[in-house]
């Protein structure tokens, strides 16, 4: 096994000269970061936000400032929903951000490089065309809504297991409990991960979630690390297995197209750990912080009790626009990119579309703050971004939410007793918002 069992463990698999890189690199980040926070400069605000309020005003003043904000940093920072859509649909906005990256900045990387276990850095979601286009159609047939639909069964019968094991008495975590094996159990079930190794990849999940900001130490970057190499090596032998016996099963049905040369087992194992982790670390805060928000807006839990047929769909669209699980995301200018007349990004930019302030912009949003689930253009929102990178898991994200609070309403109709009943705890990363845990009682 690895690390993980005990991260306090010496990484005795990664050459010592990377260990000091990332070290030190982790170390300057977090100064850097630091040192911009006290400027006042956005991407120190972005790094370590503080509390929702902080985070709010920092949109807000985004919004404010027009089209794109430059941090002292160099980066440029796009908050608008005009400007968050032209980088998303602009040919020459790459998802390649590290390819043009100059001396310094590889430097300063904090991911530990050792060899093989990288899965994620060279999957779809950090390529561009033609390499993304190829990738992404062959796993995109199993993720069309059609498809996605012929899967509710699933999403039901997992949701309705875990209500049956709710203690009958006191607070249930509604995270830990609900929202986050809902969408875990699900994903692996898809793909054919064995039940048996759901903890093992709930853990590896945690670990990268912090790896999507970055690592603020050796440590976190070491647990990353391992994590990575164990997902590559859990799959290659989860692929060798279905050669040898396929199922009914997306590892099946890839493994089989990796045979015939349309993608290469490297390849393989990166989408296949991208499906993974995107499939359950964003949905997971759809439903935590989606519930924790429809019971701070008890009139708007109420209309949706009354009515959920009528309500729900919109519902899921208000939640993803109101508390974005994906708050920013990154790009580079390959060429000058217009956001809006006359405000141009230069090529070699760093651009961080800022999708949770887009979400509340006011020109595309009446009274952009308010929770309101019967808000008419809620699906505006860009919490799934658009263009060539557009989530491929959105059907399916918006399936397990529905069929959630669905299976929650018909379970504990009386929704005036719904109630949280201690402070919830907020998760690591700054990128994907929401909470780790979340104490409530339902009845
Ligand atoms: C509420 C839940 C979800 C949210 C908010 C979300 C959000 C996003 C966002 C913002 C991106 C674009 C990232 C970028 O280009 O910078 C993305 C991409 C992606 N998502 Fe999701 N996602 C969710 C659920 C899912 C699920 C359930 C899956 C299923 C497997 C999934 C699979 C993917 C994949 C494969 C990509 C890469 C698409 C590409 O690069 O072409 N996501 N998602």
């Amino acid at each position: 096994m690895t690390n993980l069992a005990n991260p306090s463990d010496t990484s005795s698999d990664i050459p010592l000269a990377e260990q000091v890189r990332v070290a030190v690199a982790t170390t300057a980040l977090n100064t850097i970061s630091r040192v911009a926070r006290r400027f006042d400069d956005p991407m120190g605000a972005l790094d370590a936000p503080g509390g929702p309020a902080d985070r709010l005003a920092l949109h807000r003043s985004l919004l404010a400032a027009g089209p794109f904000v430059q941090s002292r940093l160099g980066t440029y920072l796009t908050a608008t929903h005009a400007g968050c859509h032209a980088v998303f649909t602009s040919p020459h906005a790459s998802s390649m951000p590290n390819s043009a990256r100059s001396t310094v900045e590889r430097l300063l990387d904090p991911t530990l490089r050792a060899g093989r276990g990288e899965p994620l850095a060279d999957s779809f979601i950090s390529l561009d065309a033609p390499d993304h286009t190829r990738l992404r159609r062959l796993v995109q047939r199993g993720f069309t809504p059609k498809s996605i639909a012929e899967h509710e069964a699933l999403v039901r019968r997992t949701a309705d297991e875990l209500i049956d094991a709710f203690p009958t008495h006191g607070d249930v975590d509604l995270v830990e409990s609900f929202a986050r094996p809902l969408p875990m159990r699900v994903i692996t079930r898809l793909l054919g991960v064995p039940d048996a190794d759901l903890a093992m990849f709930d853990r590896w999940g945690e670990h990268l979630v912090t790896a999507l900001d970055r690592p603020r130490s050796l440590r976190e970057a070491t647990d990353v690390h391992h994590a990575l190499v164990e997902i590559d090596r859990t799959f290659r032998a989860l692929v060798a297995e279905r050669r040898r016996s396929p199922g009914n099963d997306l590892i099946s049905v890839l493994a089989e197209q990796a045979d015939g040369d349309v993608l290469t087992d490297d390849e393989l194992v990166g989408t296949l750990s991208l499906l993974l982790i995107a499939g359950f670390e964003t949905t997971v805060n759809l439903i935590g912080t989606g519930t924790a928000t429809l019971i701070a807006h008890r009139d708007q839990l109420e209309l949706l009790a009354a009515d959920p047929g009528a309500h729900l769909a919109n519902t899921v669209e208000e939640a993803l626009r109101y508390e974005s699980p994906v708050q920013f995301t990154l790009r580079r200018a390959l060429a000058p990119i217009e956001v809006a007349p006359g405000h141009v990004i230069p090529a070699g930019a760093e651009i961080v579309p800022v999708i949770a302030a887009a979400n509340r912009d006011p020109l595309v949003f009446t009274d952009p703050d308010r929770f309101d689930i019967t808000r008419p253009n809620a699906r505006r929102h860009l919490a799934f971004v658009t263009g060539p990178h557009a989530c491929l898991g959105g059907a399916l994200a918006r399936l397990e939410a529905r069929v959630a609070w669905e299976a929650l309403l018909h379970r504990f109709p009386d929704v005036t007793r719904w109630r949280t009943t201690g402070t919830p705890t907020g998760g690591p990363s700054q990128i994907i918002r929401g909470y780790r845990h979340l104490p409530m009682r339902f009845a």
